[in-house]
């Protein structure tokens, strides 16, 4: 039997990426599990989703904790306890410390919706529309203290089409990041996606599949 790399999964909303990862998932022949699932909204409706599958899903509420220190450690706490390796950030809206980043360090991704460097933080499509860019798209890296920064691991492209709204660019950039993030979990999972040097290499076996990335909202 093949050891699946355990991961935890943090939201804080929707939850459709981490849905797209539990799903990846359940494929018996895809290199990681889903073991956790830690929200920290109790309105967050990806908690319901991860229920309904069996997953363990967390709800630890920043607003319920003193300080950053204190919510970061339980949300480690939960993942440590379900056995928890790895950790996917999948549209988790706070603020890591340096001292969560470095527990974790080389062991959380995040998604985002751009193609970083351009338009990291909020209001991506927005600002990506008002300069006009004719190519959008989605980010998997490796997580740094600076915010949406850190090695890559591959992203993909979509379109701007005329007429393009925030949320018709969100929607089409939602797809490719739902093919993304399995994509490049298990790339990571199966030890082709590494990072060294703070860039991702990925070896020359991959190159072609994660190539063939680029163009996954197409
Ligand atoms: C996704 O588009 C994700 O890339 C984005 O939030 C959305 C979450 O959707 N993340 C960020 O903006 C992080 N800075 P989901 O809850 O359905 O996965």
């Amino acid at each position: 039997m093949m050891t699946k790399l355990p991961v935890g999964v943090l939201i804080s909303g929707r939850g459709s990426n981490m849905a797209a990862l539990v799903e990846a998932c359940e494929a018996p022949e895809f290199p990681a599990k889903v073991v956790c699932v830690v929200a920290n909204r109790p309105d967050a409706k990806g908690l319901d989703y991860a229920r309904a599958k069996g997953i363990p899903a967390v709800l630890i509420d920043h607003k319920a904790y003193g300080s950053k220190a204190e919510f970061e450690t339980a949300m480690t706490a939960a993942l440590e306890a379900n056995g928890v390796g790895f950790v996917c950030l999948a549209g988790f809206m706070r603020i890591l410390s340096p001292q969560f980043i470095e527990h974790w360090r080389d062991r959380l991704i995040n998604i985002h919706p751009s193609l970083l460097p351009s338009y990291p933080g909020l209001h991506t499509h927005e600002r990506a529309l008002a300069d006009g860019v004719k190519l959008a798209g989605c980010t998997v890296h490796f997580v740094r203290a600076e915010m949406d920064v850190g090695p890559i691991v591959a992203q993909a492209a979509v379109p701007v089409l005329t007429g393009d709204t925030p949320d018709d660019l969100a929607a089409r950039i939602l797809t490719a990041e739902h093919k993304l993030y399995p994509a490049c979990l298990s790339m990571i999972a199966k030890g082709t996606a590494k990072v060294a040097d703070e860039q991702v290499e990925i070896a020359a076996e991959a190159v072609e599949a994660a190539a063939r990335l680029y163009s996954a909202g197409v």
